[in-house]
């Protein structure tokens, strides 16, 4: 993937929002790691597009109530990850698993894994929104109703609540009958994060959520994305260097469907291990 102006960002610049990013890592760092509860485990999973690598050999902890970041260069298996912890990619034929991807202690591969409850604990957010086309209640209230939360009050308090979280309802509120078409493209990426939370995940996966932003809506998304960690655990791909910095605690640098380096995101930027995230950091290639 080429590397953009936007992307091609110093190292300086890096370093600066690592040392603002990092004031407020080390209580939930600490917390995570020593009592060691990773709500998303991954032993030694591989993903296989029939006889083509997804992702491979992939081992890590995620950890709960923090923002985990996936970068690396297009095609390194990010998006690939990313699906497989709410099993997305059972959708494309001839895919392929090995190895053990557990949530919250449940393999998660085991073919008892109900897989409309999963998708409801992990939710999930796309590059492109994607609202359906119905009103914006109907979007937030589409996962509680196949809960089968169906009472009129309920649902409203639901909505609302999800709204709210998604920092979207003082800006909706007088018209939730209106079609979420009509929103703009940042609002639609909110009501898809509102409709994600409406079924209560543990989990919230996005994929490059801010790409197809401007950049007022991408800001007003990572705010949320800061609010939204006490409370849920987020994994996010991103390409966008920066935003990594930004959003994360923890970064793990994908390359060729491996997993190089996983470590607190300032380690990552700052003093990498490895040569090649450390070529990749610094837009040596990407
Ligand atoms: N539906 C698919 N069918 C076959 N190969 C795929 C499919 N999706 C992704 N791949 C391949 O898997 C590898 C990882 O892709 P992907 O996870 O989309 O990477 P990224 O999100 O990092 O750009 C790439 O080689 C890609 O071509
Ligand atoms: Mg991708």
């Amino acid at each position: 993937m080429p590397v953009t102006a936007a992307d091609d960002i110093r190292k300086s610049d890096v370093r600066a929002t690592i040392v603002m990013n990092t004031a407020k890592a080390p209580a939930a760092r600490a917390s995570a790691e020593t009592c060691k509860c990773a709500i998303v485990r991954s032993d030694h999973f591989s993903l296989y597009y029939g006889s083509k690598v997804g992702v491979k050999d992939i081992t890590m902890d995620i950890y709960p109530c923090a923002v985990t970041a996936i970068i690396g260069p297009s095609g390194c298996g990010k998006s690939t990850f990313l699906r497989s912890i709410n099993r997305m990619n059972d959708l494309i034929p001839h895919v392929r698993t090995t190895g053990r991807l557990e949530v919250d202690g449940h393999p998660i591969y085991d073919k008892r894994t109900n897989l409309v409850s999963l998708r409801q604990q992990v939710g999930m957010v796309f590059q492109k929104p994607n609202p359906f086309p119905k009103s914006i209640f109907d979007n937030v209230a589409y996962g509680p109703r196949l809960q089968g939360g169906n009472r009129k009050g309920e649902l409203q308090h639901i909505v609302e609540q999800s709204l709210r979280a998604a920092a979207l309802w003082d800006e909706v509120k007088d018209d939730l009958s209106k079609s979420a078409l009509a929103l703009s493209g940042g609002q639609q990426q909110r009501l898809c994060i509102a409709r994600a939370l409406a079924t209560k995940p543990r989990v919230l996966l996005m994929d490059e959520p801010c790409s197809a932003l401007d950049p007022i809506a991408t800001g007003r998304i990572e705010d949320l994305i800061g609010r939204l960690q006490s409370i849920y655990t987020i994994v996010i791909v991103t390409h966008n260097m920066q935003q990594a910095a930004r959003v994360s605690e923890y970064a793990a640098f994908f390359c060729l469907g491996e997993l190089i380096e996983y470590d607190h995101t300032s380690k990552i930027f700052s003093n990498p291990r490895n040569k090649q995230t450390e070529d990749y950091i610094t837009g040596r290639f990407g």
